[in-house]
């Protein structure tokens, strides 16, 4: 089989990237002439565990090739995935004019049957303005020339991608003809090896269950959030509540760990555009409406924590943040927790020294030099007044508190993370400060 990939963002990329490494032979494709001239160099746009290494090895045994022109990877292609962004408009809406504008490019170029799959996260109708848009480019240029659409949305987690891509827990494909749903069983067949399921349904029904998966994983969290702050005032431990609850198979024990709020380019977006899209069409997600709320709050939180402990003194205070980009493995700031605390830090006087093992490069097009950026997380901690932990990198989980308690002027710290026991902290001679945790 050959596929074209249209957009090396990070859904693009790895999605392409998985199929060539599974043997088949893949064209991504961007507009952006400087990503694709590093990628052919192996330098990749994004920080993914394992992709480097993936693109590499596939550029090499000639499975995968990138290239500018859309004309020319999309000849011949049996399926054809559309994967560019589409940023929230000032509304809330997902933008489309990207992937439109990829849709009238493949119609102006295809010159055979391909399935033409969105891949990008898009609001419910969008595949039938795909075909639209199709079908108008091929009338243009007067060819006759057979095509479906498809909705194959991605549950693809940023810094666990490759997993997630080559194990998936399914794989949902939303079609319209039994031609469609056999090319797309075929290029799926090496990854249900795990014997989990292919999911064929319907076109709009697909595209809505992006959307409402995003939406129920934001719900738990914002959820954990509010019974995790309640938990603080009555006096439970949201840990002891988060394992009660966890073991009812119904609940289940993921995503249900409180924080400083849910980040990253997927909830924040998705929840926006899909309360927009009911907006638009007279109907209200109240629960959503909610879960935002709580989460815009919940990034406070930490703040709230630190200026209690100083009693509103903080002008001048060192802080040391560990962390800082929205989750783990991944150098993703978009709608980072940690931007809303060090803004919130900075606008009362605090200095900011910050650790982050990769992510330092993409918060200085936030922060640039209003924040110091230290090269370990123990040079970090040296003279500050407190430690902010805001993103759990793994290297943070058991560090040396004996030598940071050494190094820091006051020994205090706010986990956003519930990543530390509040017995040894104490017992380490710290204030712990912590979410929904009896201290
Ligand atoms: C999310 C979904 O998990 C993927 O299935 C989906 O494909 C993706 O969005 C997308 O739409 O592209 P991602 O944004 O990479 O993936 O990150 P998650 O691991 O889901 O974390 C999202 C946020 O929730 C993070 O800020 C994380 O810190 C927070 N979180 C997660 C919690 O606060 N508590 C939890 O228990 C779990």
């Amino acid at each position: 089989m050959k596929i074209a990939v249209v957009g090396t963002g990070y859904v693009g990329l790895v999605t392409g990237t998985c199929f060539a490494e599974v043997g088949i032979e893949v064209t991504c494709i961007d507009i952006d002439k400087q990503k694709i001239d590093n990628l052919k160099q192996g330098v990749l746009p994004i920080y993914e565990p394992g992709l480097e290494e993936m693109v590499v090895r596939n550029m090499e045994k000639g499975r995968l090739h990138f290239s500018t022109s859309l004309a020319e990877g999309i000849q011949n292609a049996d399926v054809a995935f559309i994967a560019v962004g589409t940023p929230p408009g000032e509304d809330g809406s997902a933008d489309l004019k990207y992937v439109l504008a990829v849709a009238r490019g493949i119609g102006e170029h295809m010159n055979s049957y391909g399935v033409i799959v969105t891949k990008s996260t898009v609001p419910v109708g969008t595949a039938a303005k795909v075909q639209n848009e199709i079908a108008q480019a091929l009338a243009k240029r007067g060819a006759d020339i057979d095509f479906d659409v498809a909705s194959n949305p991605e549950f693809l987690k940023e810094g666990a991608a490759i997993d997630d891509f080559l194990k998936p827990d399914r794989i949902v494909v939303g079609v319209a003809s039994e031609r469609a749903e056999e090319v797309m069983r075929k290029l799926y067949k090496p990854f249900l090896l795990n014997g989990h399921p292919i999911i064929f349904m319907d076109i709009p029904s697909a595209e809505m269950t992006k959307y409402a998966a995003n939406a129920m994983l934001a719900t738990k969290i914002s959820f954990m959030n509010d019974v995790a702050n309640l938990c603080e005032i009555m006096g439970a431990d949201v840990n002891m509540v988060r394992r009660g609850i966890g073991s009812d198979a119904r609940i289940g024990t993921k995503f249900i760990y409180p924080g400083i709020g849910y980040g990253g380019s997927c909830f924040p977006k998705d929840v926006k555009a899909l309360i927009k899209t009911a907006a638009e069409n007279g109907y209200e997600m109240q629960v959503l409406k909610a879960v935002e709320s709580v989460n815009e709050d919940q990034k406070s939180v930490l703040f709230e924590k630190v200026k209690r402990h100083f009693g509103g003194e903080l002008k001048g205070k060192r802080m040391a943040v560990w962390g800082l980009s929205f989750k783990p493995k991944t150098d993703d700031m978009r709608e980072a927790p940690s931007l809303v605390i060090i803004e919130k830090l900075l606008s009362v006087g605090c200095e900011v020294v910050a650790y982050d093992p990769v992510a330092v490069h993409e918060a200085k097009k936030d922060l640039g030099d209003r924040v110091t950026y230290a090269s370990d997380p123990y040079a970090a901690t040296e003279g500050a007044d407190a430690l902010l932990v805001v993103t759990e990198w793994p290297e943070f989980r058991s560090p040396n508190f004996e030598t940071i308690g050494a190094l820091m002027n006051t020994k205090v710290v706010f986990d956003g993370r519930n990543i530390y026991d509040a017995q040894e902290m104490e017992r380490a001679g710290f204030a712990y400060h912590c979410i929904g945790v009896r201290t």
